[in-house]
């Protein structure tokens, strides 16, 4: 009798930790996948209320509360000008439980998940857990994940591939044109495309669009959360739609395996939702000063990287020792090899700290591609 799962057994703790159990305490962290910002005071007041209101002491229905769906209903109508019924949504514990009840849903034991590689290091992880079996495809020069690629990895095992835009750990943003390809091919081959969009206003460059708003035949999936957008990590708080027969099987693995999100967090999604956005252009004009600073520093250094479009994150090409050198120098960054084969000979800075402590970081990262040359 074995001890453990196999299927567990194939997961180990992220690469991502592991750095910055390496980092001294005085590190500067551009390792971390989290905005720098603080949450926008009106949604942290909205789940205070809720709290002293006692409307937080109880389970809310399990997709979460009506309120919380009518404003993702309303979300998807103003941002897409879709029309999703409001049952056909599910709060969940953050875009990571969104995820993970859309892989538990759809994927059998044997079956295939196609994700971008390097991608977000859930996919390999969650597709062992669902007992699938990963299949990671190399990107193209810009970053992007290539419809064709995605076509070409699909098998009669195929039950899903994931497109993740705009993405981790490189901050590609995929064209419109590509999302249409990505909707065509979900519907064409019948397997499931998971759209990952927790990123989706965070965009310097192009139009994020959803293979939702292409998708004919109900193929598709979309996972969101307020986590990026308002700077809501710490409050677990994300969603997943699609079409209702899919929803209300996600909903089984939600049901059994959480019961309902976080009440205090549906009500601060909610009022971050439905209330100003001011916050979200705030922080997305920031980003987007630190990602020029970060691109002009590496290029002084002669490192190749594609222009990041959106999220906060950026993945040059490394000559070989950087990281650790980097790394030992004080300032974290991530090995690409973290986030899959195709990532080896990059690494991912994340620029979610200010632009003063980013250009010290760019002087430490000057010394250590002097030394590693
Ligand atoms: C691409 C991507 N998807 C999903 C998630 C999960 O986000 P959440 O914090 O909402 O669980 C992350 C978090 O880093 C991410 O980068």
């Amino acid at each position: 009798m074995t001890k453990f799962s196999a299927r567990i057994e194939e997961v180990s703790i992220s690469g991502i930790r592991e750095v910055f159990e390496a980092a001294g305490e005085d590190a500067i962290n551009l390792g971390l996948g989290q905005p720098d910002f603080p949450t926008p005071d009106h949604v942290r007041e909205a789940a205070i209320d809720a709290i002293e209101a006692g409307k937080c002491d109880g389970y809310t229905s399990n997709k979460g509360t009506e309120s919380l769906r009518e404003a993702l209903h309303e979300k998807y109508e103003r941002d897409y000008d879709l029309a999703i019924d409001p049952g056909d949504f599910v709060a969940t514990a953050g875009g990571s439980e969104a995820l993970h009840i859309a892989m538990e849903a759809h994927v059998d034991p044997g079956e295939e998940v196609i994700f971008p590689d390097p991608g977000f290091v859930s996919y390999d992880a969650l597709t062992h857990i669902a007992g699938g079996t990963p299949k990671p495809v190399p990107l193209r020069d810009d970053l992007t994940m290539d419809p064709t690629a995605v076509e070409e990895a699909i098998t009669e095992d195929t039950a899903a591939f994931v497109v993740n835009s705009p993405a981790n750990p490189t901050g590609a943003v995929q064209s419109p044109d590509d999302m249409r390809e990505f909707a065509r091919i979900a519907d064409e081959h019948d397997v499931l495309c998971i759209s990952d969009e927790v990123y989706e206003h965070i965009v310097f460059e192009g139009e994020h669009r959803s293979p939702l708003e292409f998708d004919e035949r109900g193929n598709v999936v979309v996972v969101g959360a307020c986590s990026k957008s308002y700077s809501m990590t710490g409050w677990r708080l994300g969603w997943i739609t699609g079409p209702t027969d899919r929803v209300e099987r996600m909903l089984r693995a939600h049901q059994y395996g959480q019961a309902c999100a976080t009440a205090a967090s549906q009500y601060a999604a909610e009022a971050a939702l439905s209330g100003p956005q001011d916050a979200v252009d705030e922080m997305v004009a920031a980003f987007e000063e630190r990602r020029d600073v970060l691109l002009d520093g590496l290029e002084d250094m002669g490192l190749q990287c594609p222009t990041p479009k959106g999220a906060f994150y950026a993945m040059p090409s490394v000559p070989e020792g950087w990281t650790d050198a980097v790394i030992d120098r004080g300032v974290v960054v991530v090995p690409g090899a973290a986030f899959g084969d195709h990532g080896a000979g990059s690494a991912r800075i994340s620029y979610a700290v200010n632009v003063e402590t980013l250009k010290e970081a760019l002087e430490v990262m000057d010394e250590a591609t002097a030394a590693v040359r």
